[in-house]
C-alpha cells in the first residue's frame, strides 16, 4: 500500500512500538523493508516519484492532522559524573547530518554554512555551565523549555548516552 503527503521528522530514528495508528496519509510503503518514502521531483513533468528513505521513520509523529499518536513525554536525564566524553568524537557527531546534525541549527567553529535557529555555541566554555546541565540540554531540552525546537536527542533514542557525553565534552571545550 502506497500513500503520500507527509514527511516524518527528519532528525528522528525509528522507535519500536509506536508504528500502530499511523495516519492514512503517511508517506510509506508497508510492504517494503524501509517503509518510509521520500518524494523526488521528476523535472518538467509535474509529477513526484516516491523512493525509499534510508531509514524507516514510520514510528515517528508526522505533520498530518490525522496523526493522533502521542509523543514521548519530556524526560529528566539520569546523568552521572564523571563525564568521560571525547570532544573530537563529539565534534564528528555534531557535524554529521545523519547523527547530531547540530550544525544545522547552531554556529560551531570550522563550518562555513551553519544554521541560525539555535544559539551561537562559539565560546560556550566561557559560560561555565555544569556538565549535568549541558547533558540535559542535549538529552531533552523540553524539560527546560517545553516549546523548544531542539530535538530531544536522548529521550527519543537518537543519540546514545556516550554520544551525548562526547557532545558535552565538545561544546564545553569551545572557547
Ligand atoms: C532544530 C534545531 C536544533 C538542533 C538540530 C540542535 N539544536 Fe541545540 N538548540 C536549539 C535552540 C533553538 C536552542 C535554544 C534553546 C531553546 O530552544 O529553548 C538550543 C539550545 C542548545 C544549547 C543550550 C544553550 C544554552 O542556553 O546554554 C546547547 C548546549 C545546544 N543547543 C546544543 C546542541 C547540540 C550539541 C546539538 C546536536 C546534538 C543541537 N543543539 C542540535 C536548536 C537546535
Amino acid at each position: 500500500m502506497r500513500s503520500i503527503g507527509v514527511a516524518a521528522w527528519a532528525f528522528c530514528l525509528a522507535m519500536p512500538g509506536l508504528a500502530a495508528g499511523l495516519p492514512e496519509d503517511a508517506a510509506l510503503d508497508r510492504s517494503a523493508d524501509i517503509k518510509t518514502l521520500v518524494p523526488r521531483v521528476v523535472v518538467n513533468s509535474g509529477r513526484l516519484e516516491w523512493e525509499p528513505h534510508k531509514r524507516d521513520l514510520s514510528a515517528w509523529p508526522t505533520l498530518s492532522h490525522l496523526d493522533r499518536r502521542a509523543t514521548i513525554r519530556p524526560q529528566q536525564a539520569a546523568y552521572s559524573a564523571p563525564l568521560n566524553g571525547d570532544a573530537a568524537r563529539g565534534r564528528a557527531i555534531a557535524m554529521d547530518p545523519a547523527r547530531g546534525n547540530c550544525i544545522a541549527c547552531h554556529t560551531l567553529p570550522g563550518e562555513d554554512w551553519p544554521g541560525s535557529v539555535g544559539h551561537l555555541l562559539l565560546g560556550y566554555k566561557r559560560q561555565g555551565h555544569a556538565d549535568a546541565y549541558v547533558y540535559q540540554q542535549i538529552y531533552d531540552r523540553r524539560v527546560l523549555n517545553p516549546n523548544t525546537v531542539m530535538p530531544p536527542f536522548g529521550a527519543f533514542g537518537v543519540l546514545s548516552d556516550q554520544d551525548i557525553r562526547d557532545l558535552v565534552a565538545y561544546v564545553q571545550s569551545l572557547d
